[in-house]
């Protein structure tokens, strides 16, 4: 397998508005960004992917940019961008920026342009249609944010498009014109001296041939036939010759609605597209079991599933592509209240079992703000404390126009809403945090008293310094990063256990995903032989009997006795 730093990697997602004010008006900044980069240091992480710091009205938080070449001014000055861009640098770390140009904001002057007239120069470069003779959108294709994905715009009397809400129109990635313009604008940040792109719904920029319905009945992108589109690969393609190839960078595709063979495409490991995607079958999307409302009600996946999503990801990739390690984002709850114990007794515990089964794997992991710290959901009982367009349209939706009752989507919402995980980052137990002295621009969890930075620090127990471990064992060991999984025990509705093996050496991972404590069976056991060495663990005690409530326990095992093979 071809060795690259980037697989080496851990990347620490920042989302700018909460991660540290300095300036006192509640939102998190740039200058906020460079005053924490010794804490990102500590921790061991090598690279920083930053949400959108872009120029935006912030309809969807800075994913709708008005001005790729300019800072939002929430944010602060292109020289703050600078300064913190070079002293990241200075200090080993590399900068990843968030490319969004699937859509822009009704902001940005191209779209402005563009809505002028049917001969505007810039017409082409967004998806304007003529509506259905009786009046109706071009066709039945649902937007992300609920509703349908076309608006109507009376100047010219056709309907524009977008997947998103209706301040991100889409951009025409067919038009070479658009292409031009964002392979310059990329073009531009790589002469900054910005070291890679994630970039936002990707696999969505190539829509259909004659854009025609979905799915009946369903919303939301997926069904209207955009994700993997007819020219997504060209198109990338085109991206890595004219840029990408040309600078020494990470790229990471979020990549809604990829399935295995389109993500072998996307990060082959030919390298002629990108290094990796973000796949979200493991967290509920796709593979997952539906729900009537979509994401808001889906059920928990079984584990057993769980494990064989993630299992396949491992193999399907293995020496084809490389694979992306997440469980959190700034779309997705708290990682620990979906998928581990966020109760005080477990809390702890849990956190470190999902970062071992994370960080274990074979891929590049992706931290996001504050699950180093073991952060919970924000679990807010007032829907006027969310502050999210996705769950402010879902709530409006849902409760009145498919009579659930508020009671009901607020659970909803408390277990699934993206806010949970953009509550600001907890870094000591003084007011707010420690993230703002003004009044934040969204409530801090009022669990920060016990759960922030500063008391974890210096806790050689803590989720923090387990992180850290955690990260240096895959510096340190070129089988955490390029051994080969095999899972075992696939049938285990509790444990999940897999297996990673390098030339002579083995790491046999075993992860209890519950509270109870568990007999280890008998091919468990006889998969460690006795000399095995605890490799990371988090109980202080080996049992080679049980496995504990929550357990994580990784054992090394050298030489050629390699136990059973299941
Ligand atoms: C991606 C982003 C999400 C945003 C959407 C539209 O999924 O991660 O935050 O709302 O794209 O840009």
């Amino acid at each position: 397998m071809d060795k690259h730093w980037w697989k080496e990697a851990v990347v620490y997602q920042i989302y700018p508005r909460s991660f540290m004010d300095s300036d006192g008006d509640g939102i998190g900044d740039l200058n906020g960004i460079t005053q924490r980069l010794p804490y990102l240091r500590e921790l061991g992480i090598d690279v920083i992917w930053l949400s959108p710091v872009y120029q935006s009205p912030n309809d969807d938080n800075g994913y709708d940019i008005s001005d790729y070449r300019a800072i939002m001014a929430d944010f602060g000055t292109m020289e703050d961008f600078d300064r913190m861009l070079a002293r990241a640098h200075e200090l080993g770390l590399r900068i990843v920026m968030d490319l969004v140009v699937n859509h822009t904001s009704d902001e940005h002057r191209w779209f402005v342009e563009s809505r002028k007239g049917k001969d505007s120069p810039y017409r082409d470069w967004y998806i304007w249609r003529p509506g259905k003779p009786d009046g109706s959108a071009p066709n039945n294709w649902g937007s992300a944010f609920s509703g349908s994905a076309w608006k109507y715009d009376e100047a010219t009397d056709e309907w524009f498009l977008h997947l998103f809400s209706p301040k991100q129109p889409d951009l025409n990635w067919d038009n070479p014109k658009v292409r031009d313009a964002v392979f310059d604008m990329m073009d531009w940040w790589c002469q900054k001296g910005i070291d890679g792109f994630r970039m936002d719904v990707i696999s969505l920029i190539s829509k259909p041939e004659g854009l025609p319905d979905g799915v009946p009945g369903e919303t939301g992108y997926a069904p209207s036939g955009c994700a993997n589109g007819p020219h997504v690969h060209e198109y990338l393609q085109e991206m890595n010759r004219r840029v990408l190839s040309r600078y020494d960078l990470i790229t990471v595709g979020e990549a809604s609605g990829v399935t295995l063979e389109e993500a072998a495409k996307y990060a082959n490991a030919q390298g002629t597209e990108l290094n990796m995607v973000f796949q979200f079958e493991h967290v509920g999307e796709g593979a997952g079991i539906p729900g009537r409302f979509g994401k808001w009600d889906a059920p928990k996946m079984p584990l057993p599933m769980w494990k064989a999503i993630l299992s396949k990801w491992q193999v399907g990739l293995q020496d084809r592509a490389w694979n992306s390690l997440y469980l959190s984002n700034h779309d997705q709850p708290r990682c620990l209240s979906k998928f581990g114990d966020d109760s005080e007794e477990y809390r702890v515990l849990s956190a470190k079992m999902l970062g071992t089964c994370t960080h274990m794997m074979q891929g590049t992991p992706y931290v996001y703000q504050g699950e180093e710290l073991g952060m919970t959901n924000a679990y807010f009982d007032d829907v006027s404390d969310y502050r999210d367009i996705e769950s402010i349209n879902a709530y409006n939706d849902l409760t009145k126009n498919h009579g659930v009752p508020h009671d009901e989507m607020m659970g909803y919402l408390k277990r699934i809403s993206r806010d949970n995980a953009r509550t600001p980052m907890q870094w000591d137990g003084s007011a707010n945090a420690g993230f703002t002295t003004g009044t934040p621009w969204i409530r801090v969890n009022p669990n920060y008293t016990s759960i922030n930075a500063e008391a974890e620090l210096g806790d050689p127990d803590s989720v923090f310094s387990y992180y850290q471990k955690l990260i240096r064992l895959r510096h340190e060991n070129d089988i955490v990063v390029y051994g080969d999984y095999e899972l075992l025990l696939p049938d285990d509705e509790d444990l999940f256990v897999y297996r990673r093996t390098l030339d002579d050496r083995q790491l046999v991972v075993i992860c209890n995903f519950s509270r109870k404590t568990l007999q280890r069976p008998e091919a468990l056991k006889a998969a460690i032989p006795e000399d095995a060495e605890v490799f990371i663990g988090n109980y202080a005690e080996d049992d080679r009997e049980n496995v504990r409530p929550w357990e994580a326990v990784v054992y090394e095992i050298r030489n050629s006795e390699f136990g059973i093979r299941n």
